[in-house]
């Protein structure tokens, strides 16, 4: 496929390929951090119309790795803030011939519709609370170098703001693939038993929703979309629910603890936590440029077979 727009929609075998092809770029990169040539000549354009820190420089390192131009559009400094519509955005970026759209937007579905719109492959670097594709990849990547290839049987515990999550939906539908069993927690605002429909079970108790959980996997309290009074403040989240050394004492000693960032240092986690030698958060912001190599070039090999031969 040369568009990659959600996990829902891929395979298991898709997911493997992806991992696999990222697993060789890391080995290629340890020993020989050169760019290699697969995309030169190509342009990479990489559209954020929503903030990022780590996806928008991974996707940047990427590109670069593989030797393709890239080019950065943010919100800010294009004429979308002049009213030009996304669409007309796109058929601009197509006859200034890019070869592949990075699009990080806050509006579920607009990498879906720029996807059918453009010839050149399209990639989601996260859609409203829709999905974030590359996020669940860099995350079941970065779980597998830890516990094994196998992730069968493996509880993954997701703990936070879960409603307005797409690193939450991605990760769901990555773990359910690789055959992990994922349980979420948190605040039953932020936690709907409606979840329950993608195949997870939810536990609101925290005790029991960290017990036997291989990894926690913490999500940022996504405040600035939370207009209702329904939900926590920071500091009642904090309070009920922040990963703390007491609360950490009931994960099994050698659980992991993942985030995808940013991190609200002191609400849903502490700091001598997020750098303690039971966090990978970092491993996961380092895995993410291999995952984006892998991603950028099956989608551009996908839409250009010669680019297989060249
Ligand atoms: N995890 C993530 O998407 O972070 P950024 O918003 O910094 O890209």
């Amino acid at each position: 496929r040369k568009d990659l727009i959600s996990i829902e929609s891929l395979t298991r075998e898709e997911i493997d390929t992806v991992h696999a092809l990222a697993k060789h770029f890391k080995e290629i990169m340890a020993t020989n951090p050169a760019s290699l040539p697969s995309l030169r000549g190509r342009t990479i354009l990489n559209l954020f119309i929503e903030p990022s820190t780590r996806t928008r420089i991974a996707f940047e390192i990427a590109a670069k790795r593989l030797g393709a131009d890239v080019t950065l559009v943010e919100q800010a400094a294009s004429s979308l803030t002049k009213g030009e519509s996304l669409r007309d955005t796109a058929q601009v970026v197509e006859a200034l011939q890019a070869d592949t759209v990075v699009l990080r937007h806050s509006a579920a579905g607009s990498p879906l519709y720029l996807s059918k719109i453009l010839n050149v492959p399209v990639i989601n670097a996260g859609d409203g609370a829709h999905e974030h594709p590359t996020q669940a990849l860099l995350d079941t990547f970065t779980m597998r170098e830890k516990l094994g290839q196998s992730l069968e049987g493996k509880k993954i515990t997701i703990l936070g703001d879960i409603l307005f999550s797409r690193v939450a939906r991605s990760n769901i539908f990555a773990l359910n693939k690789l055959g992990a069993s994922v349980t979420l927690s948190g605040p039953a605002t932020l936690v709907p038993d409606g979840f329950r429909q993608l195949g997870v079970e939810v536990d609101l108790d925290l005790k029991s929703a960290l017990a036997d959980a291989d990894v926690v996997m913490l999500l940022r309290i996504q405040h600035e979309r939370q207009t209702s009074t329904h939900f926590p403040s920071l500091g009642e989240y904090k309070s009920l629910y922040g990963l703390n050394q007491e609360r950490a004492s009931w994960l099994k000693p050698d659980a992991i603890i993942m985030h995808p960032g940013p991190v609200n240092r002191g609400v849903e986690l502490d700091s001598s936590l997020a750098d303690s030698n039971r966090s990978v958060i970092l491993q996961q912001v380092a895995n993410g440029i291999f995952n984006r190599m892998a991603v950028i070039y099956l989608c551009m090999a996908a839409n250009n077979k010669n680019l297989i031969s060249e």
